[in-house]
């Protein structure tokens, strides 16, 4: 699909340091489809990110660092919009019109809700045991994220198809209840799915399982990394043997076809073993991601920067949110 002329729109919770897996998977594909749409709109979900905040975590704190990660990433923020959702408080006053166009039978079948309840009947507890309003309302918040805004396109994931249509079901509610068409129709676009990166040992890649390659980080943490990465002590290998190793998989996502290539060859015919191979690993690494890295240690040592950004983002838009709400609530008669 042609972006370029498209208004595009999408939120990340804050949730936490980066791996190389989030960053190939959700946030390199973000800046890069910002590059192409004529506005894109980044939003920092931290009234969503409420909801499932453990009392150890500052939002503060992993609202500054996602922020962080979005500009040391490269999303322009001087020709897009940065922004934190609380600085829009015109989202929240719009879920409030959408709480009374939206039935309760659709929040019952949304995946976020349905997942905890199938958990908690797993488990033999009550079927709301910890399930906040927030969470049962999280797809209409999501609406008005997206519909305050006049968005063409929200790319997402798989997982969130399910909360765009929501949306767009709650527009098209809106929308017929009153003959009019205050509120524009997105759609969502879903992001190319990128392979999954495996963790260390061969799982998936999470900082819960201790096996991530971390994306801000010195050459000391890679390096220590890279040595974890499980390999075996095979004698002969085959082109297919190495592309069914850990070490090749992850390798591969980050290096170029004509790399991968040549990886493959000098461990098939031994002209390198795998210490040699994790060596090139870890120089490859070193030329991705160090000058991102140090870019986001030298943005991260000033909050008070960051806020600035985000805020001064905010304003701008901030007139589109209240003028288009002042339409929406006149239509409603308020
Ligand atoms: N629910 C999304 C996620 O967990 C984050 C999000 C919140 C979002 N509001 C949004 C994404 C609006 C796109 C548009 O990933």
């Amino acid at each position: 699909m042609d972006i370029k002329n498209k208004t595009i729109l999408t939120g990340i919770k804050p949730s936490g340091q980066p791996h190389v897996g989030n960053y190939l998977g959700a946030i390199q594909p973000m800046v890069n489809l910002s590059d192409q749409a004529s506005k894109s709109y980044f939003f920092i979900a931290d009234y969503h990110a409420l909801n499932t905040l453990s009392p150890n975590q500052s939002l503060g704190d992993l609202v500054h660092l996602l922020a962080a990660q979005m500009i040391a990433s490269g999303f322009d923020y001087k020709k897009h919009y940065l922004y934190r959702q609380s600085d829009i408080p015109e989202i929240f006053e719009l879920q409030t019109i959408f709480n009374s166009f939206t039935p309760k039978g659709w929040m019952n079948k949304s995946h976020a809700y349905k997942a905890a309840v199938d958990l908690n009947r797993l488990n033999n507890k009550d079927v709301d045991n910890e399930v906040n309003m927030g969470l049962y309302n999280y797809p209409i918040l999501m609406a008005a994220d997206i519909l305050i805004f006049n968005t063409d396109l929200v790319p997402v994931g798989k997982d969130q198809v399910q909360h765009v249509e929501i949306a767009r079901d709650i527009a098209t509610r809106f929308n017929s209840r009153y003959k009019s068409d205050v509120i524009k129709l997105p759609n969502y676009y879903l992001k190319e799915e990128v392979k999954e990166v495996p963790g260390l040992d061969g799982r998936k890649m999470s900082k819960s399982y201790n096996n991530v390659i971390p994306l801000f980080a010195t050459t000391e943490d890679w390096h220590n990394a890279v040595k974890k990465i499980v390999t075996d002590s095979k004698d002969n290998h085959t082109e297919e043997s190495i592309k069914d190793t850990v070490f090749y998989k992850i390798y591969s996502s980050i290096s170029s076809n004509e790399q991968n290539k040549k990886i493959v060859d000098q461990l098939v015919n031994k002209t390198i073993g795998w210490r040699e191979a994790k060596d090139e690993l870890l120089n490859i690494i070193i030329d991705r991601f160090q000058k991102m890295s140090e870019d986001y240690f030298n943005i991260i040592k000033d909050p008070a920067l960051i806020d600035k950004i985000l805020k001064d983002n905010a304003l701008l838009i901030q007139p589109q949110a209240q003028d288009h709400l002042d339409k929406v609530k006149k239509v409603v008669g308020i």
